[in-house]
């Protein structure tokens, strides 16, 4: 009993001092730990920081401003862009529910939503595209050369000079129809006219203001011509105007909502005056069908029709398109122009693009002659195509 007590005195203190020392250790140990995490914390925030600093690099370049046509659901939207070109884009769920006509800014390179726009006046206007100044020219046109003169006269030199054809006492025309087949410049040369005339571009497609619901299409004709007049001068320009101006007829259940946008077309255009520095452009490619109310003088009665290109526009629009090409030598362009009789400049255009596809495909730096020859045969088959598909539906 003694001993065990003794022992026991004895080895209290040891232990306690273990204890204390391995209480010292633990806690040492656990400082280095909160060193480290500390520094980890550090190291951390310093790469929230970078991060946060690269993500602001990312979303600083120059957005492409597009505009909501349709709401799909609450994470996918389809805009359009300046350029015409729609997308469906994905939402993140910070932006909240969007609007029809609301404009976002999208990354160029991969059209990923960044925000919102402050809804700018132009906005009223529900899925219209304005331009202040489409960048497209004259020298980007192929052919159309007549055509060009002709809106250079009744379009152009009105809206730059209003006050000399004032003092003249002439009147010009108010509405200009553009009717050729798809993809032979119509559109291009309304932006090519606003472009020279320094004039904003506000364009919609007849089928949009069709679209819409009980007198929306009307509104939306109103308050066309309303920032038309604001942002003068102004080029209005409606696409497939036959989806508005087709011949009126009775037996179509749900036209009447038709007819009523095209009465407020028809009442605006009686309206304004081309002193007041807007112009009134459209472009069909069924002519046959326009009712003849638009037709008539003081509308639509300037009527141009943008031909298929002949074989020296050709040659000059496979110029214009591959400008920006790197091509081989011994491209014969007049060659090309030779064997695409019957093509638009659309589709020039896409055998362009198909060359410089083809050539890229095979690895090879410059684009060769017989990479369009190819991209020629390509774009007529699959006009064939197209043409055969049409007449067995
Ligand atoms: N004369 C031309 N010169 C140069 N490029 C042309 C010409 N015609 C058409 N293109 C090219 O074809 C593309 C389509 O032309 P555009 O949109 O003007 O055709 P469109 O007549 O309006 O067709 P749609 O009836 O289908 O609306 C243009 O982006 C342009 O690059
Ligand atoms: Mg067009």
């Amino acid at each position: 009993m003694d001993l065990f007590d003794s022992k026991k005195k004895f080895s209290e203190p040891i232990e306690m001092s273990d204890y204390l020392f391995s209480l010292e250790r633990q806690l040492e140990g656990e400082k280095t730990e909160k060193n480290v995490y500390v520094a980890r914390v550090t190291q951390l925030e310093l790469e929230v920081q970078q991060l946060k600093k690269q993500l602001e690099e990312l979303t600083k370049p120059a957005f492409l401003v597009a505009v909501v046509t349709e709401l799909i659901n609450e994470s996918q939207v389809i805009v359009k862009s300046a350029n015409g070109l729609e997308f469906l884009v994905e939402l993140r769920p910070e932006l909240g529910l969007l609007e029809v006509g609301e404009r976002l800014t999208l990354n160029q390179r991969t059209l990923s939503v960044i925000g919102k726009l402050p809804s700018a006046k132009d906005m009223h206007v529900h899925s219209m595209e304005v331009i202040e100044k489409p960048k497209i020219t004259f020298e980007q046109i192929g052919g159309l050369t007549d055509e060009i003169r002709e809106l250079e006269e009744i379009v152009i030199l009105p809206l730059l000079y209003p006050e000399k054809f004032d003092a003249l006492g002439i009147e010009m025309p108010k509405g200009i129809l553009l009717h050729g087949a798809p993809g032979t410049g119509k559109t291009l040369l309304a932006k090519a006219v606003a472009n020279k005339a320094n004039a904003t571009f506000i364009s919609l497609t007849g089928s949009q203001l069709v679209k819409k619901f009980i007198g929306e299409g009307a509104r939306m004709v109103r308050e066309m011509f309303a920032l038309a007049s604001q942002k003068k001068p102004s080029i209005i320009f409606i696409d497939e105007l036959d989806a508005v101006g087709a011949a009126r007829n009775d037996s179509i259940n749900g036209d009447r909502e038709v007819q009523r946008t095209l009465m407020q077309l028809l009442a605006e255009m009686d309206g304004f005056t081309e002193k007041n520095g807007v112009c009134v452009m459209a472009a069909t490619n069924r002519l046959d069908i326009i009712d003849s109310a638009l037709l008539r003088p003081g509308r639509f009665d300037r009527i141009i029709e943008t031909p298929y290109p002949n074989e020296k526009a050709r040659t000059k629009i496979f110029e214009i398109h591959s400008k920006k090409m790197n091509l081989n030598t011994g491209i014969d362009f007049t060659e090309l122009s030779a064997k695409t009789e019957f093509f638009s400049g659309a589709d020039i255009k896409a055998v362009c693009i198909e060359a410089a596809l083809t050539s890229l495909r095979e690895n090879k730096e410059k684009v060769s002659m017989n990479d369009f020859l190819k991209g020629i045969k390509k774009i007529k088959k699959e006009e064939k195509n197209e043409n055969e598909t049409k007449m067995f539906s």
